[in-house]
């Protein structure tokens, strides 16, 4: 018989069964509580694997020609043993996503130090691709035919595209006129059934909860706790990327707030193989509208979290009541990390100064920077402490957000910003466009 790969234990009770024995919504049934992926070297501390021959393995990989090899993710697949047989793993090689400096930003943060690991750089333009091909795969090897999740845009992308890839049937619930067109194309592009609910994002959650339970659908949110092992992987790319150095501080937005864990996981695990010494702070960032974690945290201690109703310009962590805030809490807590809300005109600032890097992302990617502003404020952060900005989304993802940004009409009491560039309409004259260079740039 095979020996087993992995076991899915309750974050919660720590109840541990089979993989295949989840329940359709991947919830304990004992407790209610979210599952995570565990190992025999990262629970029993059994077969661990050597570090050197993993940096050096994981190096070699890059020069392959095989699909898996190139995969960002696959290309770790030694700490994420979840598919029967690796060669079913469905790959749009996701991953390899770039390291970037962002010196003024860095400036204007108060921070000698600042990079961005941009996860916007995947193949739909989401940080979602790292965790879709795990979840993906595992649901094309176990044989289910249809895969849905509700979405604020990005997840239903990316899944509508992986389950393209592999052949399967997939739905998409988002809440109606709440997503960016750029996610809403893209999950009509790759062929999803897309279904918008008269709904927010929690009551489309609500709607796929009920519906695994009657039919034979396999959910695809980052309540799967597959989706949480492919999103681990950044983690691994970026101290390879600094030389196997570790930044101090790791900065994330939160929305369903499953993302912090997944990186925490990832960190985690290298530490516990000696592959890294130590586990950078991991903070999350919620826009003001939609700040149910915060809120908890001030509440609390993040003892309890009360949902929200959820309002923000950067939909894609337009979310009240988030499935994964027990793990975002435990993954804070463990490292040191904060928890800060910022204001939808902070968002807007952030968002122009990353996008003048000539970096750009999307909203819900910009309460990062806006986010180690007050922290670094605030004395958080020490300005000689290394800082990675999580950019979760490509700026094309919501081109109007940037465009009524720089039109000024994005909020109705927008500020000026000496970032804004709003387009010149001119007459297709010489001596038109002369006198207008003359008044915005310098020759
Ligand atoms: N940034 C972007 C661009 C997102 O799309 C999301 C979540 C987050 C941050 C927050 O990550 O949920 O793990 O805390 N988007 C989900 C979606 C909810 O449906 O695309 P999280």
């Amino acid at each position: 018989m095979k020996e087993k790969s992995h076991e899915l234990r309750c974050t919660g009770c720590g109840a541990r069964i089979a993989g295949t024995d989840a329940t359709s919504n991947f919830r304990c049934a004992q407790c209610g509580e979210l599952y995570e992926v565990v190992y025999p070297w990262s629970s029993d501390g059994a077969n661990l694997p050597n570090a050197g021959a993993l940096r050096w393995l994981w190096q070699e990989r890059r020069s392959s020609t095989l699909p898996i090899d190139q995969s960002g993710v696959w290309r770790f697949r030694d700490l994420l043993p979840i598919l029967d047989d690796p060669s079913h793993a469905v790959t749009l090689r996701e991953g390899n996503t770039p390291l970037y400096e962002l010196p003024r930003c860095g400036k204007i943060a108060g921070v000698d130090w600042l990079l961005a690991k941009h996860q916007g750089m995947n193949p739909t333009g989401s940080f979602k691709d790292t965790g879709m091909t795990a979840a993906l795969s595992v649901a094309a090897e176990r044989g289910f035919k249809v895969v849905a999740c509700a979405s604020t845009g990005n997840t239903s992308a990316a899944m509508a595209a992986y389950a393209a890839r592999a052949g399967l049937t997939s739905i998409v619930f988002i809440p109606e006129g709440k997503i960016a067109w750029g996610k809403l194309s893209q999950s009509m592009d790759y062929g999803a059934l897309t279904i918008q609910l008269k709904s927010d994002f929690d009551g489309c959650v609500r709607v796929l909860n009920d519906l695994v339970k009657r039919l034979p659908i396999y959910m695809l949110n980052s309540v799967n706790p597959y989706r949480l092992e492919g999103q681990k992987t950044p983690a691994l790319e970026m101290v390879e990327q600094m030389d196997w150095q570790v930044p101090e501080h790791v900065i994330v937005p939160g929305g369903n707030l499953a993302n912090s864990s997944a990186l925490g996981k990832g960190f985690e695990e290298m530490k516990r193989l000696g592959l890294i010494s130590r586990v950078p702070k991991i903070s999350v960032i919620q826009a003001h509208g939609a700040n149910p974690l915060y809120r908890a945290m001030q509440a609390s201690g993040g003892e309890q979290l009360e949902p929200v109703v959820a309002d923000t310009r950067a939909t894609a962590i337009r979310i009240g009541n988030p499935a994964s805030w027990k793990k975002a809490v435990r993954i804070i807590r463990a490292t040191g990390g904060w928890v800060e809300e910022v204001s939808e005109q902070e968002i807007a600032q952030a968002k122009a100064e990353i996008g003048a890097e000539g970096i750009g992302c999307e909203p819900a990617s910009a309460v990062t920077l806006a986010g180690l502003k007050k922290l670094t404020r605030d004395g958080r952060i020490g300005r000689e402490e290394r800082v990675v900005l999580l950019l979760t989304g490509h700026t094309l993802k919501d081109p109007e957000y940037t465009i009524d940004f720089h039109r000024g009409t994005l909020f109705s009491d927008q500020e000026a910003s000496s970032l804004r560039k709003p387009p010149i309409v001119l007459e297709a004259r010489t001596d038109a466009v002369l006198k207008a260079l003359e008044s915005s740039i310098q020759l």
